[in-house]
């Protein structure tokens, strides 16, 4: 397939430098910017740099596109790609709530074509060996403490801080526990959730609670303060340690003792983004409307739950009216 990046931000870098690994067809670059667009042209092997999205998506030769611009942006811009039959893949979270999320995977299928989350983590060699294994590694799970916080600069422009651009730490971080939590331990009974606001009206820090018959999830998410970035699965025959869980390559194994028993690595091949890039190009070329490893009806309800967060928070965002 022929691949278009919509945006020129830095995680098309990141994934730019997988396509390249993989060497797969780069055939244009759009950006708001043409010096940067011929910039990333050059780094990356582009055919083509354009200055406006629209251009990239008039473009017969490009047959799929992955959406890297601020979640506030990414359901118009699903929109626009799919209206020019283009398959899709956009970075997470794909809309800024479940309705919206809805509509883009139901527009996708009655168009017959694939539109994907990029939500690597879950394309990922070890989060998939973790998934089929944990039981035979740790037992029953008991626990499961997840935090995705660090400290950026506060910059109210910035895409983090700017309610207009769908920041907050939810939306950008938050979805990788909540994602975590629903693939290890399922839709929660209940939950519960604090949070602390920053001074342009996003979620900055906060605790997410996850309740289950037998089980619990504790979340923290910040774009305020550094936290241990990592999940730790407790079950009544182990402990899984899994540091910077939402891309790692290495998990490790300790007894009850926390013993370390085995550490568990699989290796990048490029950068961790080579994964969902395979995955999309083998589901286009299979013909199937939706990702075997992140399916529709998962992300939507990872929207639902982070949709009820936000609604015990009060945090809306104005982009989000009139869906
Ligand atoms: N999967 C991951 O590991 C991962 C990591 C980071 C981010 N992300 C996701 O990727 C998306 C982009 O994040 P990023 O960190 O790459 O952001 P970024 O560096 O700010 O880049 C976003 C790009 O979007 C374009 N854009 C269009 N309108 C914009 C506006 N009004 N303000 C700012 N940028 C605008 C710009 O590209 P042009 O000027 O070139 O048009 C900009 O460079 C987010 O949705 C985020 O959640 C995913």
């Amino acid at each position: 397939m022929r691949y278009g990046i919509l945006g020129a931000g830095n995680i098309a870098h990141a994934f730019s430098t997988a396509l390249k690994g993989l060497n797969l067809t780069r055939e244009a670059i759009g950006s708001r910017d043409m010096s940067r667009a011929l910039a990333f042209k050059k780094t990356y092997g582009f055919k083509k740099a354009y200055d406006s999205y629209d251009a990239l998506l008039d473009d017969e030769a490009v047959d799929c596109v992955y959406i890297a611009t601020p979640h506030s942006f990414h359901f118009e811009h699903v929109m626009k790609a799919l209206d020019k039959g283009k398959h899709v893949i956009c970075e997470k979270p794909i809309a800024l709530n479940h309705v919206a999320a809805t509509k883009l995977y139901e527009y996708a299928a009655s168009l017959n074509l694939l539109l994907v989350e990029a939500l690597w983590t879950k394309f990922s060699p070890l989060t998939i060996h973790l998934k089929t294994n944990i039981y035979d590694y740790i037992g029953n799970i008991k626990t499961l403490t997840v935090d995705f916080s660090f400290k950026g600069d506060f910059d109210p422009n910035n895409r983090l801080y700017n309610i207009h651009l769908g920041g907050g730490a939810l939306l950008d971080v938050g979805i990788y526990p909540v994602t975590y939590a629903n693939l290890f331990l399922g839709k929660p009974k209940s939950f519960k959730t604090e949070m602390t606001l920053s001074k342009t009206g996003v979620d900055e820090t906060s605790t997410i609670d996850y309740f289950y018959d037998n089980q619990t999830a504790h979340m923290t998410i910040s774009i305020a303060q550094d936290g241990p970035r990592d999940a730790i699965f407790k079950g009544d025959k182990g402990i899984i340690k899994v540091p910077f869980f939402w891309g790692a390559e290495t998990a490790y194994l300790y007894d009850l003792d926390m013993n370390l028993i085995k550490e568990i690595t699989f290796k990048n091949k490029i950068n961790g983004y080579e994964y969902e890039i395979e995955s999309f190009e083998k589901s286009v070329k299979d013909r199937l409307l939706d990702s075997p490893f992140h399916k529709a009806i998962d992300a939507i309800e990872v929207f639902k739950q982070l949709d009820q967060i936000r609604a015990i928070w009060g945090l809306t965002y104005p982009e989000e009216r009139g869906y």
